[in-house]
């Protein structure tokens, strides 16, 4: 497994270290191609993430219409210390999908002596920013950066005497479907046992608030989702004509979750990495479920995957939630 300052220094080396586990080409180009020959043309959400893509979705986090990031960041900052109080002193945190790394400071301010902080992230660039960065505000924290998909299994570095604690924000959860949102947390609740995991939940809603943020007025979140295709021209040696497809985002209420597509505007044939792909007019390409939960269904879900819900919280609007679950079986 290369480590990333062995490809490129890495300036940061001194105060945190990064861990490489290469989440990137061969896998994009596997899953591009197994996804593009099914029958329903899907790519998963974690291929948006490059670097472009990264900034995209922090500039979807400040648009008038995308209310979760502030609505959870209000909420971590008014209740951060009665999470404190329940994860307890000298935690061991590990942050699946760490992004720019805003939300973590606002846990760490109410914490009692955190010993480790885990960032695990795709973004390479972004994850190698925000742990050094952090590692110079907080000197007493050990650092650790590890560029992976946390979908799949983690090796973590130990924890000898702090509990592990989990922090999952921003209702990444709602990419998975209930059952892979199953799996992930059966995983996690083995490898946090006898901590614990705080968790961001959007709650379902009325349709025109949830269609309102992932159709923003600036068409952020439209070049963030059409970047897919940018991506696959870049580094697939594609040639997919953004202008002959269109975003299309949706709640859906029945199910519960935002559901977001590509749409070919006409009949095409589209090549990725040397192979041919036919578009019909009217076809979807599948990109992102975001699946909203009511609290009780929620609590229902983590239960189900082995962890206890111990509290939760939310907003007056009742829009955003996060839930803490404790690790420790009951038996
Ligand atoms: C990062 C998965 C939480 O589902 O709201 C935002 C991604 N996609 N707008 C979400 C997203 C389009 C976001 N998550």
């Amino acid at each position: 497994m290369p480590l990333d300052h062995r490809l490129q220094p890495n300036p940061y080396a001194d105060i945190s270290s990064v861990v490489d586990l290469a989440p990137g080409q061969e896998s994009f180009r596997d899953a591009a191609l197994r996804g593009l020959a099914l029958e329903q043309k899907a790519i998963s959400p974690k291929f948006l993430y490059d670097a472009r893509g990264a900034e995209l979705f922090e500039r979807i986090c400040e648009q008038p219409e995308y209310y979760p990031t502030r609505t959870e960041m209000a909420l971590l900052r008014a209740k951060a210390s009665e999470m404190a109080s329940l994860i307890g002193p000298n935690a061991h945190l590990v942050e699946y999908g760490s992004g720019a790394g805003e939300k973590i400071e606002l846990l760490l301010a109410a914490l009692e002596r955190p010993e480790a902080y885990v960032a695990v992230d795709v973004a390479r660039e972004q994850l190698m920013e925000a742990t050094a960065r952090l590692a110079t505000r907080h000197p007493g924290l050990t650092v650790t950066g590890i560029c992976a998909d946390y979908t799949r299994p983690l090796p973590l570095p130990s924890a000898p005497n702090g509990r592990r604690v989990g922090f999952f924000p921003g209702s990444t959860i709602g990419n998975f479907t209930p059952d892979d949102a199953r799996g992930f947390l059966a995983s996690a609740a083995q490898s946090l046992k006898g901590g614990g995991m705080l968790v961001g939940v959007d709650r379902r809603k009325d349709k025109k608030t949830l269609d309102a943020a992932y159709n923003d007025a600036a068409g952020v979140t439209e070049a963030f989702i059409l970047n897919l295709l940018r991506r696959m021209n870049r580094e697939l040696d594609a040639d997919f004509d953004l202008d002959r497809f269109r975003y299309v985002g949706f709640y859906n209420e029945a199910k519960g979750r935002i559901e977001i597509y590509l749409e070919s505007l006409q009949d095409q044939t589209v090549t990725v990495a040397g192979e041919k792909f036919r578009f019909r007019k009217g076809e979807r390409l599948h990109s992102e479920y975001s699946c909203k939960y009511d609290i009780e269904d929620f609590q229902a879900l983590a239960k189900s995957a082995g962890f206890q819900p111990q509290a939760w919280w939310s907003d007056e609007k009742q829009l955003f939630s996060i839930h803490y679950l404790s690790a420790t079986p009951l038996n």
